[in-house]
C-alpha cells in the first residue's frame, strides 16, 4: 500500500492541497480508493509454496528452468545500478509503494519468455523493477511491446525524477510509457490493443483498483494469456475476480522476503475469460 503513510494530519493535509493545486483531476479521481480501503479486508490463501515449478507446468516450460541463473544475474544487476544511482531500494521505499520483489520480477519474466508474449502491458512502474525484467525477456524473445501505465506517485513529487530508472535507454524503444492513472488510462489503451497476452498489475493495491484493471484486461486477454497480480493479501479483489471468472487457472505465490502474495491467472487455452 502507499499514498499518504503515516504522516501527521496537517503534513497529509498540506500534502494532498498540494497535489489537488497540480493535478485536480488525479487528486480527484484518488479519493474514491483512499474511501474504498475502509472496506479493504486481508484474505487468507492456500499459498503454493512450489508455486514456480506449477507455472512452469502451466506455461508447458521446462523445469528446473534454465533461465534461473540469468535471472538471478538480472536481479543482481538491476539492484547495483539502482545503488549506484544513489537511489533506495526495496520494501517501503518509493513513498510507501515497494519496488517489485526478486519473485515477482522472476515470474513475470519468465512468463514473458515462456509465452513468447508480444503485447504486455503493466499498471505501476515506480523505478522500473518489472518493466526492466519484461523489457529484457522481450529483447531476448526478438519480438514484443510493452506499455506501462504509472501515475507517479501524487503526495510524493521528489520521487518523480526516479520513474523508470531501472529501464536502460537502449530498451525505450520497445516501451511506451503512459503517465496517469489506470482508471483514466487503461480503458483507452485496452481498446486500442484489442489484446493483450501479459498483464503485470503493480499500481495501486486496493480491491476497488485491482478488479477494475482484471475486468478491463479480462476482456481482451489472449486465450492463452497470463495476468500477474501483485499485493493480494491485503484485500479481496483477486479472490473475489478469479472465484467469479470461469475458464481462468490461479496459483498464489509467496514473495521472496514472505512479506506479501501475489496472484497469477492463466486463461485456459479456449476462450477468453469473461469479465469477472
Ligand atoms: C508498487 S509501485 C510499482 C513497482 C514497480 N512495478 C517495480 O517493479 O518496482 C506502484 C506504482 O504505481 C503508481 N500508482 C499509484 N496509483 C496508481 C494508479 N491508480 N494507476 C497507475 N499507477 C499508480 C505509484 O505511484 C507507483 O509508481
Amino acid at each position: 500500500m502507499a499514498r499518504f503513510e503515516s504522516s501527521s494530519g496537517v503534513d497529509r493535509l498540506w500534502r494532498f492541497g498540494r497535489a489537488l493545486a497540480t493535478d485536480p483531476v488525479e487528486t480527484l479521481l484518488y479519493l474514491p480508493e483512499e474511501w474504498s480501503q475502509h472496506r479493504d479486508h486481508p484474505v487468507a490463501y492456500d499459498v503454493d509454496t512450489a508455486w514456480e515449478e506449477h507455472l512452469h507446468g502451466l506455461l508447458g516450460a521446462p523445469w528446473p528452468c534454465p533461465e534461473a541463473p540469468r535471472a538471478a544475474e538480472l536481479w543482481g544487476t538491476v539492484v547495483q545500478e539502482l545503488h549506484e544511482c544513489g537511489l533506495a531500494f526495496g520494501r517501503h521505499t518509493y513513498g510507501g509503494y515497494s519496488d517489485a520483489d526478486e519473485s515477482l520480477a522472476r515470474a513475470v519474466r519468465c512468463v514473458v519468455l515462456h509465452r513468447q508474449a508480444v503485447v504486455v502491458v503493466e499498471t505501476g512502474v515506480a523505478r522500473g523493477v518489472t518493466s526492466r525484467f519484461v523489457l529484457e525477456a522481450l529483447e531476448q524473445n526478438g519480438r514484443g511491446h510493452l506499455w506501462s501505465i504509472d501515475l507517479p506517485h501524487p503526495f510524493r513529487p521528489g520521487l518523480h525524477p526516479e520513474t523508470g530508472a531501472a529501464v536502460p535507454a537502449r530498451q525505450r524503444r520497445a516501451w511506451t510509457y503512459i503517465e496517469g492513472s489506470s482508471r483514466r488510462r487503461l480503458p483507452h489503451l485496452a481498446r486500442q490493443l484489442g489484446r493483450v497476452d501479459v498483464f503485470v498489475h503493480d499500481s495501486l493495491h486496493t480491491a476497488r483498483n485491482t478488479r477494475f484493471e482484471m475486468d478491463r484486461i479480462g476482456r481482451i486477454l489472449a486465450p492463452n494469456g497470463v495476468m500477474l497480480i501483485d499485493d493480494i493479501s491485503t484485500h479481496q479483489g483477486f479472490a473475489r475476480w478469479t472465484r467469479s471468472t470461469p475458464g481462468i487457472t490461479t496459483l498464489v505465490c509467496p514473495s521472496a522476503d514472505k512479506e506479501g502474495l501475489f496472484g497469477v491467472v492463466c486463461a485456459d487455452g479456449r476462450a477468453r475469460p469473461s469479465t469477472g
